[in-house]
């Protein structure tokens, strides 16, 4: 079968991208409203853009062409914190995706503890086994829909005890969660370990070594 891509509207093109991207891994993100609560919600177009600063990025849709509530927060604050949720927070996770007016905190809906931050004003979850505080970084709209694709610096790595093995994530202690296409999530299947390819270690550019 072959679709143009031109022959396909917004909702279509949605559905398609979203089950042919996957698994998709969830940044929860919690930013400060204008009122000062909680905004809660997840966001699957996520990955990491940087290692040296640590760098998040995430890919936020419009609501009718109006931004939403965590990308006007982000922007009105410059800062937000990605929290890593694992399968125990999984039902939070998705209930927090409801749409609610921006006074309203789905932290406090969903009666999700928080912890003030350290770096930055916006709270963290204190149930998350992982919450990573962001500066925001820049924007960059992509598409006719309005989407934009906001990039953060991590300042602060919050990592539940015992999850840190040698200054890697123990993936199996995490049980992280991800999204598939629509109201679908999927745990960690079993682990298949290869032989290690060498790699050229990660270094500094030459114009940035001191
Ligand atoms: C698991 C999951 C992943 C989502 N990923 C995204 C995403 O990557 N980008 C996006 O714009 N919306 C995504 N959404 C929808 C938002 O969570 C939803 O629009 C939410 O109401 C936004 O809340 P806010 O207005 O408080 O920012 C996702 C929803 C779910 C359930």
């Amino acid at each position: 079968m072959r679709l143009d891509a031109s022959d396909l509207n917004p909702e279509q093109t949605y559905r398609l991208m979203s089950g042919i991207v996957v698994p998709r891994p969830i940044a929860w993100i919690s930013t400060l409203s204008p009122a000062g609560g909680v905004n809660l919600a997840p966001f699957s177009c996520y990955t990491f853009v940087s290692n040296t600063p640590p760098m998040v990025g995430v890919n936020i849709g419009r609501k009718a062409g109006v931004r939403k509530d965590t990308a006007s927060n982000i922007l009105a604050h410059g800062h937000f914190v990605v929290n890593i949720g694992d399968e125990s927070l999984l039902d939070a996770i998705h209930a927090s995706a409801e749409e609610h007016p921006p006074e309203i905190s789905e932290a406090e809906l969903l009666g999700l503890a928080v912890l003030p931050g350290e770096t930055i004003a916006t709270p963290r979850l204190a149930d998350a086994p992982i919450s990573l505080e962001c500066r925001y970084h820049s924007v960059t709209p992509f598409g006719a829909t309005g989407a934009e694709f906001f990039v953060g610096e991590v300042l602060r790595f919050h990592i539940r005890d015992g999850l840190l093995q040698d200054g890697k994530i123990d993936t199996t202690l995490l049980r992280p969660v991800c999204r598939i296409g629509g109201p679908n999530y999927a745990s960690l299947g079993p682990i298949v370990t290869k032989r290690a390819i060498r790699q050229t270690a990660k270094s500094l550019m030459p114009s940035e070594t001191p």
